[in-house]
């Protein structure tokens, strides 16, 4: 994971087969899940990410233990002893506040630094507060954290203002042990949330229609261990396609879902590629003419907004104005900066960005600004013509296992630095 510096030599073809690996995404809730029985659960298909540690060095914290043998992950929470997240933890990652919901059903306390610092009420954890309060914990703040109670959760009726992937994890965690049943109304219908409705499910737990907008808990008194195997990351299968798809390569990439990834299918044949669909693969074969196409990140089953820069990036090489609009998340155009110091025209209008194409792209000195920022500014680099090199590419390791490796194995040429 060393190495704070990509160096990538554009105008090679990817071509082949990759294989993607455990979801980044779904695997983070599941392991904070794993603390709401007392019992061992065994993870299978579990990426080696650096957000995989961080999440465990949460647990480790707060009492859990965690061994990996043949690539699965054992965790034993029988011994929690401390139910804070550390603003150590939370500030190297959001996803850290999913401890809540389990500790708060678990031990009835919660401690956990609030994300960026925010004030309570507003962005960036108000639904999970509120959804907590209507289950009858008491929230207060006390120098960065947020403190949550309860003698004992209370099943509720709760509608999400936005369906929060978070938030609506968090409170399905909380609900399976809480006393009686709750509605969760706007939840978000995301692959990653119905991976951990199955997974509470083995555990004993009652919840049902995940991947809808209204999931429903039933409490119950206490959950058992359970093994468990991740669904594929469909953010990674979607950035190789889009890796592919700039670079005219023909690729197959295997262990994916492809009903989790329709919109991207759906966008990558828009601007003329073709794709097949096999049960548990994808094979994309490069279009002669990449043409534009608009984009606007939804919450699922809409584009995702996690696919937006590597997006972006391809439309770059598109003949053609597209339009990208971000509706999740307000600062999301970090990466539109830097892939204009590599020759791309891009301009940004409030939420929107307009990207004219075709750029021949060049090789520049360029920096990631978040993970899925990073991957986009590899996927332009393996386009560019010369070599660019990407620093602050520690972040690209939060969410893509063995990254490097992987993609010069089908044909690409980058260095860690
Ligand atoms: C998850 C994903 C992340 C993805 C995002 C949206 C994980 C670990 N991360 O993040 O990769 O980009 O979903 O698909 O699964 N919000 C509020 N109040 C809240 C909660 C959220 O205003 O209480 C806002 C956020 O600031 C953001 C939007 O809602 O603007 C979406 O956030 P959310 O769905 O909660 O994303 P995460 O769960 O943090």
């Amino acid at each position: 994971m060393s190495g704070d510096r990509l160096s990538v030599e554009g105008g090679n073809r990817l071509s082949g087969k990759i294989n993607v690996g455990g979801s980044k995404n779904a695997v983070l809730p599941v392991i904070t899940a794993s603390l709401l029985s007392s019992d061992p659960c065994r993870i299978s298909e579990v990426p080696k990410l650096v957000d995989v540690e961080v999440i465990l060095d949460v647990l480790a914290d707060l009492g859990a233990r965690a061994a990996w043998s043949d690539g699965e992950l054992t965790i034993d929470t029988s011994l929690l002893s401390n139910y804070e997240a550390s603003d150590e933890m939370v500030s190297k990652m959001r996803a850290s506040i999913l401890v809540m919901g389990p500790l708060l059903a678990r031990m009835g306390k919660a401690k956990v630094s609030m994300p960026g610092g925010c004030a309570i009420g507003a962005r960036p954890i108000d639904i999970h507060i509120k959804g907590f309060e209507a289950m009858g914990a008491t929230i207060r703040t006390e120098n960065g954290y947020v403190l949550a109670e309860t003698p004992g959760l209370k099943g509720a009726r709760i509608y999400l203002d936005f369906p929060s992937v978070g938030a609506t994890e968090n409170l399905m965690m909380a609900a399976s042990l809480a006393k009686g049943p709750t509605v969760l109304e706007n939840a978000a219908e995301e692959p990653e949330i119905v991976d951990l409705a199955n997974f509470i499910n083995s555990m004993g737990g009652r919840v049902r229609g995940a991947g809808t907008k209204i999931i429903k808990i039933d409490g119950v008194p206490s959950l058992t261990g359970c093994e468990h195997q991740v669904i594929p990351d469909r953010i990674e299968a979607g950035s190789y396609l889009i890796a592919a798809a700039i670079t005219g390569g023909e690729l197959v990439v295997e262990n994916v879902i492809p009903d989790h990834i329709k919109p991207v299918i759906a966008k990558l044949k828009e601007v003329g590629c073709s794709i097949d669909e096999g049960e548990s693969s994808l094979l994309i074969r490069p279009s002669s003419r990449l043409i534009s196409a608009d984009i606007k990140t939804l919450p699922y089953p809409g584009f995702p907004t996690d696919m937006q820069a590597q997006f972006m990036s391809l439309m770059t090489r598109a003949r053609g104005a597209s339009v990208i609009t971000e509706t999740i998340f307000e600062n999301r155009f970090m990466h539109a900066d830097e892939l204009r110091r590599m020759g791309a025209d891009i301009r940004i209008n409030g939420r929107s960005a307009v990207v004219e194409g075709p750029s021949d792209l060049q090789g520049a000195s360029v920096k990631a600004s978040d993970l899925r920022a990073g991957m986009a500014l590899i996927i332009a680099a393996l386009a560019a013509d010369g070599v660019s090199e990407i620093n602050n590419a520690r972040l690209i390791d939060r969410g893509y296992d063995d990254l490097v490796q992987k993609l010069n194995s089908i044909g690409a040429k980058i260095k860690r630095a």
